[in-house]
């Protein structure tokens, strides 16, 4: 017997709900039984009451219960590692760590989603390579990682249902942004997906979900004891999202940063997050080797061409042509000058990732298509030393129009100052 209105009641005024009310919930949410509305005004009142840690467990149980599980150790006879970012502006990571971490010998099989507000998707990303696929079927997606060691695919049906309900519901009810329902979503797809260990990306800044140092610790804690309670082994990285991540924002422009710091050529703040997650993943993995091996490995992977080797099987295995002349570009690019001579003290991440949705590299609303070709280059980060006119970034967009528009919103990104901007590094915590 389902009681929604009743345990919405309870919660809005700060009740400790049980497991089987949970549980209650959430199922008859994913069978259909319980409407959106309810459900969106249960996220509300969690939003202003919280869930505790069983709570917040126990929610995350019941998504994962609400479809299948995958148990990808047992299907590859290997411990499975994997990532997942909290989501940010410019965060192409899992296609740049999956090739090299294949590389050094450790399977990567990783279900991704979609772009959410002004971040963007991995999966949107991948299908901007054309012929691209990312709907294999669970014996595909297996038997390709143990043919190449890597397979990136989107979510299937029957994998946490009630998550994916769930997203599209928080997306346009403002409850996205709450720590337990962060935790629960993120951590359901990882442990129901079959992950014995998990590297999480905790994003922080204001393009991402946590503004503060101190939110995005809460976030990462609330991972940290679901990965305990479920018996998998979780480190969490935060890292800064002030800005964007490296230079490109927007599908197509980002494939091609991503294979460019496959094949050690990106720019250095990626590249550094990038072999880090690489390091942490391979000292997580069955090889036996530490962080500072891992990143030894990741690195020589990257220098011997192998991670390209990997790269380009990859994409050719889900239908994809890895020829970066393959992309689509957009017609029309308009280089960004700086207006004054100075240093960049911001380059706001929001705002970049607000530009390229702009252009049409995102989603407004469900549905909407992508444009891959558009998007934005940040060719300078903050800190940097600039001349008037010297160019910032660059806007690739679908007509003269956008572009006119696209430039003034980057150049809104950009401000520039008499005085460097106090260093701010890309690591910012470690926690496990
Ligand atoms: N990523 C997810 O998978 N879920 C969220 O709720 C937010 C980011």
């Amino acid at each position: 017997m389902i009681r929604p209105a009743e345990l919405i009641e309870r919660k809005r005024n700060g009740e400790v709900l049980g497991d089987a009310e949970l549980a209650e919930l959430i199922l008859g949410y994913a069978r259909g039984e319980v409407p959106d509305y309810q459900l969106a005004a249960f996220c509300m009142a969690v939003y202003f009451r919280g869930l505790n840690a069983a709570e917040t467990y126990a929610l995350t149980d019941a998504m994962i219960r609400s479809g299948t599980t995958l148990d990808l150790s047992a299907a590859l006879g290997r411990k499975v590692v994997d990532k997942h970012s909290t989501g940010g502006v410019g965060d192409k990571t899992s296609i740049a760590v999956g090739p090299i971490v294949a590389a050094c010998g450790v399977p990567v099989g990783k279900m991704s989603g979609r772009g959410l507000g002004h971040t963007g998707g991995t999966l949107d990303k991948l299908e901007a390579i054309p012929g691209f696929d990312v709907n294999l079927t669970t014996e595909r997606f297996v038997e390709q990682i143990r043919e190449i060691g890597l397979a990136i695919v989107g979510q299937t049906e029957d994998l946490v249902p009630a998550d994916k309900q769930l997203y599209g519901l928080r997306d346009v009810t403002a409850t996205v942004d709450i720590v337990s329902l962060i935790a629960s979503s993120i951590m359901s797809k990882k442990i129901a997906g079959g992950a014995d260990a998990i590297v999480l990306d905790v994003k922080v800044g204001d393009g991402a979900f946590m503004k503060t140092l101190e939110d995005a610790r809460v976030l990462a804690d609330a991972m940290l004891e679901l990965g305990r309670r479920a018996g998998r082994e979780v480190v969490c990285l935060l890292t800064d999202m002030d800005q964007p991540l490296g230079a490109a924002v927007g599908n197509a422009l980002e494939i091609v940063e991503a294979r460019d710091t496959v094949r050690g050529e990106g720019p250095p703040d990626f590249t550094e997050l990038v072999l880090d997650a690489c390091a942490r993943m391979l000292a997580f993995s069955d090889l036996g080797i530490d962080v500072e091996e891992g990143r030894r490995r990741a690195e020589a992977a990257v220098a011997d061409g192998s991670a390209l080797g990997v790269y380009e099987r990859w994409i050719r295995a889900q239908g994809g042509d890895p020829d970066p002349a393959a992309l689509p570009r957009a017609p029309v690019v308009r280089e960004v000058p700086a207006a004054t001579d100075g240093y960049v003290t911001r380059l706001g991440a929001i705002d970049v990732g607000h530009a390229a949705l702009h252009l049409g590299a995102g989603r407004r609303a469900k549905g909407d298509e992508i444009d891959f070709a558009v998007g934005v280059v940040c060719r300078v980060k903050r800190g940097a030393q600039v001349a008037a006119g010297e160019v910032l970034a660059e806007v690739h967009a679908r007509s003269d129009d956008d572009a006119e528009r696209g430039a003034a919103e980057v150049l809104a990104a950009y401000d520039v100052g008499d005085d460097p901007p106090r260093e701010q590094p890309l690591l910012l915590d470690v926690v496990a």
